[in-house]
């Protein structure tokens, strides 16, 4: 079945079942291989992306319900005033380890601080809980959160 699905800014044409979850329709179908399968089952955060500016699970969000919704995806967030600050947090921390879960690390991450541009911990803890890293990075991950909302309001 034919959908024009709007990501990343342009209107892609994918023709897929309406059942099709949306992680696939990126990598499989638009190559947008940024964003990663881990478990398929909502329970480890690597297929984030952002729908409408929330997180959410791409392999468990299937291509009929996403409508007419901006998404956006790991190749595009560093083009958002919150992504931006994250990738840079990201950099100066040196967080990545493997860098698997990583994409969806930083789609939660920027999500949280563009909702909420002064995160408390408990606030990071929250938005951050769904996200699983393997190589435990998560230490440098709220330190590198509390820097990008230390940036937040300067600007950009
Ligand atoms: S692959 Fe979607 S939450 Fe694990
Ligand atoms: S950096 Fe390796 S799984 Fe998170």
């Amino acid at each position: 079945m034919p959908y024009d699905i709007k990501v990343n800014g342009a209107i892609r044409a994918v023709d897929v079942d309406g059942d099709t979850p949306l992680l696939w329709v990126l990598r499989d179908v638009l190559g947008m291989t940024g964003t990663k399968f881990g478990c398929g089952m909502a329970l480890c955060g690597a297929c984030t992306v952002h729908v409408d500016g929330v997180a959410v699970r791409s392999c468990i969000t299937p291509i009929d319900s996403v409508g007419q919704s901006q998404i956006t995806t790991i190749e595009a967030i560093g083009a958002t005033a919150a992504g931006a600050r994250i990738q840079k947090a990201w950099l100066d921390r040196e967080v990545v380890q493997c860098g698997y879960c990583q994409s969806g690390q930083i789609m939660s991450a920027s999500a949280l601080l563009a909702s909420n541009p002064r995160p408390t911990d408990s606030d990071i803890d929250d938005a951050m809980s769904g996200n699983i890293c393997r190589c435990g990075t998560y230490v440098r991950i709220r330190e590198a959160i509390k820097q990008a909302s230390q940036l937040s309001g300067r600007g950009g």
